[in-house]
C-alpha cells in the first residue's frame, strides 16, 4: 500500500508511542520520515520502511505535515528549536500530554517560527494506534485539521477536532484523564483484599469491569446535575458515600491494605457533607472540587 498520492508524514520522537504512531503511517502508506533523539530507536521503522533523517533539521523538511511525540512540551520545543527557520508554513501537530498552559506556549512558540499548529492527545495506549475507535482529539488551527484530517484519521477512527484554541486537547486529555489513577488504584487496592484471602486478581476482572460500565451508564446523569446545578434528585446520596468510608478501614485492617489514598476523597465527601450536600446527589462533590473564583 505504498501511495506516491499518500501525504508524506514526519514523525518526531521514537518512544513507545511515537513508534507506534509512525508504524500506522508506514502502514497505511504514507512516506514517512522519522527522527529521534537517540538515532538507534529510528532503526526498526527504517527497516518498515521509514526514512531516517540524522538532523532534526532534515526531518522537519521532509514533508508538510510534521507529528510530535515527546515526553512533555517542553521537550517538543527543545528538540525543534535547531529546526525552528524550517517550520515556516507547516503544519506542526504535537501529540504529547502536557497542560493548557504548555500548549499555549508552544502555539505562541509555533506562530512565531511561522509554522501552522495543532495540539493533540493520544486517549489510548500505544497498541491501539491505528483502531477505528481509537480516540485522538486536536484544537488549534482549523484549516490544519481539515487539510489533514485523512491522514491524522491513520492514528485512530475516532479523531475530534475540539475547537480553534489550541489548549483545548491539553485540557480534555487532562480532564478526562483524571478518571485514570483513582480507578487503577481502586483496582490495585481491590486486588491486594482478594490476594490477601489467597484469591486471584482475576477473579475480580468481570465483576470490575460491570462495575465501570455502570459508572459510565452514570456520567451523563451527573454531567447534567453538574451543568444545571440541580443536586437533588439523588440516586446515590453524599451520605450514603459517607456512611460506606468506614467499611474502608475494616476491611485494611482484616486484608492489612493500605487504603490511606482514601483519606483525601473521603474527606471531600465529608467536606460535601457539611456544606449541606449530604443528601444530594454525589455529583455534588463538584462543587466542593470547584474553588471560589480568585480576584482579578
Ligand atoms: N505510552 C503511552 O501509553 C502513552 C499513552 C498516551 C499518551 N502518551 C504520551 O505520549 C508522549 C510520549 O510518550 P511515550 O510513551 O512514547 O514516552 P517514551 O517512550 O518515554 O518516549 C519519550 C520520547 O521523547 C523523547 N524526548 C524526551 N525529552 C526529549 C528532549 N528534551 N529532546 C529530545 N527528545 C526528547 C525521547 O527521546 P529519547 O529516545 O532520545 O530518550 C523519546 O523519543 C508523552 O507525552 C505521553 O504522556 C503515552
Amino acid at each position: 500500500m505504498h501511495g506516491a498520492n499518500r501525504t508524506p508524514v514526519v514523525v518526531i520522537g521514537l518512544g513507545s508511542m511515537g513508534t507506534a504512531l509512525a508504524e500506522a503511517f508506514l502502514e497505511a502508506g504514507h512516506p514517512t520520515t522519522v527522527w529521534n533523539r537517540t538515532a538507534a530507536k529510528a532503526a526498526p521503522l527504517v527497516a518498515k520502511g521509514a526514512r531516517h533523517a540524522a538532523a532534526v533539521e532534515d526531518a522537519v523538511a521532509a514533508g508538510p505535515l510534521i507529528v510530535t511525540c515527546l515526553t512533555a512540551f517542553e521537550d517538543t520545543r527543545t528538540a525543534l528549536e535547531p529546526a525552528a527557520a524550517s517550520l515556516r508554513g507547516r503544519a506542526l501537530v504535537t501529540l504529547n500530554s502536557g497542560s493548557p498552559a504548555g500548549a499555549r506556549e508552544t502555539a505562541a512558540w509555533a506562530a512565531g517560527h511561522g509554522a501552522r499548529f495543532l495540539a493533540g492527545a493520544v486517549k489510548n495506549v500505544p497498541s491501539a494506534v491505528g483502531a477505528p475507535d481509537t480516540l485522538l482529539y486536536y484544537s488549534g488551527d482549523r484549516s490544519v485539521f481539515e487539510e489533514f484530517e485523512a491522514t491524522l484519521r491513520v492514528l485512530g477512527g475516532d479523531t475530534v477536532h475540539l475547537g480553534d484554541e489550541a489548549d483545548l486537547a491539553a485540557l480534555y486529555e487532562m480532564a478526562v484523564g483524571a478518571v485514570l489513577l483513582p480507578a487503577l488504584v481502586g483496582f490495585f487496592q481491590g486486588a491486594a483484599a482478594v490476594r490477601a484471602r489467597g484469591l486471584e486478581a482475576a477473579s475480580m476482572v468481570r465483576f470490575t469491569g460491570k462495575w465501570l460500565d455502570m459508572i459510565k451508564s452514570l456520567l451523563p446523569t451527573y454531567a447534567e446535575e453538574i451543568d444545571s446545578g440541580d443536586y437533588t434528585d439523588a440516586a446515590s446520596s453524599v451520605n450514603l458515600f459517607l456512611a460506606g468510608a468506614s467499611y474502608d478501614e475494616e476491611l485494611a485492617e482484616e486484608a492489612n491494605v493500605d487504603v490511606e489514598w482514601l483519606a483525601p476523597l473521603n474527606g471531600l465527601v465529608k467536606r460535601a457533607a457539611e456544606a449541606g450536600h449530604g443528601e444530594h446527589s454525589i455529583s455534588a462533590l463538584t462543587e466542593v472540587l470547584r474553588r471560589p473564583e480568585r480576584a482579578a
